[in-house]
């Protein structure tokens, strides 16, 4: 069986045309497909997406032969000008924040949603007339860019085995129903004959939406839409645990950590600069903690790191000036020549940095207001296999559903994730390993393989059940 990957981003990116470069993609979802592809064995295998904004269309032939005999990429070609009010329009200052039920910060423009239809049907084409669609090919889409794609792609190839997984939360329906274009969106979504979220909760709320907005019910996740038979079901994205596990060589670079910190504790923090993180509550939270204990004054370290991200969104440029005024205020209010309480740096890190700075911490961080899964959380879990380290984590981050022996906490309460820092850095190293030991083991057992091969085993089942009643 063939698999066909499509997502907005491919794994490598043009990152420059003469001479010809390409530079890996960010981002949880990239590197869990490529993981999952990987550990699968999947031997016939291609991966469809945005081939950048350096790809130039005259260049396009050239680098689409380079991507698909180097890297198995198929780069779709989207102008300039229809990417940006794609990208930066509908997708991140639409989509993003309403499904992330901040629905203050939504703006409606037709003529994003316009980019938006334009930008799936470039999608549709590329993948037309580049591969084909046959009975032994499984088409996977990912994420809120590409919504609209199933539809689409169904009214060409009615038999075709397609599966659609949603990265990101999926709102309540009250939320949901303030949409202008809830019902396209639904309809786009129904061309999958499989559907998937990371939680319970956003799976539930997809199927009220369905109910509310198109009055189709279901029964135990199998509906019928236009006389088609498909499934809606959850599938919480694992890691690559052995990875994160028994990752070599960064013994030395965990060290360098500790001892350019003398010996103070360190509290970690890692994540895309978006407001859906929760950063700079994070931040009230560390100054309030402070305050509080002035005895732990010059005894602990927040190492805040923070990964640009989507940098042409107003609303990411202003987080970004709340975030870097609130580090300076705490710095100079609390330290001193001998102690900088909050080290912040804007970069991205490498996996083996990564790991690093959370076998180096005492406490990892993971407080967003709202967070469809959160790999971070899982990945330093994982990562500790000294049975040390204390993880405190947003009840609404999705991956909270599976790490419940973190120390849970409400990020909109201040005092609540103060108490949270507290409580991490004291608690008793017994404590630690066992809450560790249970989560571990939990994330060993449903790992990044076991995500990907439920997701297309179900979507095999559901497909051939959907053609046998067809037939009958
Ligand atoms: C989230 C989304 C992904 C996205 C990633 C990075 O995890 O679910 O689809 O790729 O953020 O964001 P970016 O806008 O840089 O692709």
């Amino acid at each position: 069986m063939r698999l066909v990957v499509i997502a907005n981003r491919l794994p490598v990116t043009v990152k420059s045309l003469d001479p010809v470069k390409f530079e890996r993609s960010p981002g949880g979802l990239v590197s869990g497909i490529e993981t999952f592809i990987k550990k699968a064995r999947i031997s016939d295998w291609v991966w469809m997406g945005w081939g950048g904004s350096n790809l130039r269309k005259k260049d396009v032939q050239k680098i689409k032969e380079l991507l698909l005999n180097k890297h198995r990429c198929l780069p779709a070609y989207v102008p300039e000008k229809i990417m940006n009010k794609f990208y930066n329009g509908f997708c991140n200052r639409t989509l993003w924040p309403l499904f992330h039920s901040m629905p203050t910060l939504a703006t409606y423009e037709k003529s994003t949603w316009e980019s938006y239809i334009e930008v799936n049907r470039i999608f549709l084409k590329t993948l037309l007339e580049n591969l084909e669609v046959g009975k032994e090919t499984q088409i996977w889409i990912h994420d809120y860019h590409l919504m609209l794609l199933p539809g689409m792609l169904r009214e060409v190839h009615p038999e075709a085995k397609i599966g659609f997984f949603l990265h990101i939360p999926f709102p309540p329906p009250e939320i949901y129903a303030q949409f202008p274009w809830r019902r396209e969106i639904l309809e786009g979504l129904l061309g999958a004959d499989l559907i998937g979220f990371h939680t319970y909760e956003y799976t539930i709320n997809f199927l009220r939406s369905l109910s509310r907005i198109l009055g189709i019910e279901h029964s135990m996740g199998e509906l019928v839409y236009l006389d088609r038979l498909l499934k809606v079901d959850t599938f919480p994205m694992g890691i690559d645990f052995e990875l994160f596990n028994s990752i070599k060589g960064v013994s030395k670079k965990t060290k360098a950590i500790k001892q350019a910190l003398g010996n103070k504790k360190i509290v970690f923090s890692v994540d895309r600069l978006d407001y859906t993180k929760g950063i700079y509550n994070r931040l009230l939270a560390f100054e309030d903690f402070l305050r509080r204990r002035e005895d732990w004054r010059g005894k602990v370290v927040l190492i805040l790191n923070v990964v640009p991200s989507r940098e042409g969104v107003e609303q990411y440029q202003s987080m970004k000036r709340q975030i870097e005024e609130k580090v300076a205020q705490i710095n100079g209010t609390f330290g001193s020549v001998e102690w900088v309480p909050v080290l912040y740096h804007y970069k991205s890190l490498s996996v083996e940095d990564l790991v690093a700075h959370y076998k180096a911490s005492d406490v990892l961080l993971v407080t967003p207001i709202k967070d469809g899964m959160n790999l971070i959380a899982k990945e330093f879990v994982a990562s500790r296999r000294d049975l040390r380290g204390v993880l405190v984590l947003s009840e609404f981050a999705g991956s909270s559903r599976e790490l419940g022996e973190a120390l849970v906490v409400n990020p909109n309460s201040v005092e609540e994730l103060s108490k949270a820092i507290e409580l991490a850095l004291e608690m008793p190293p017994e404590e630690q390993e066992s809450r560790l030991r249970i989560m571990q083991d939990r994330l060993k057992r449903y790992d990044v393989l076991k995500w990907g091969s439920e997701f297309l085993e179900t979507l095999k089942g559901i497909a051939s059940k959907r053609d046998t009643l067809k037939t009958k």
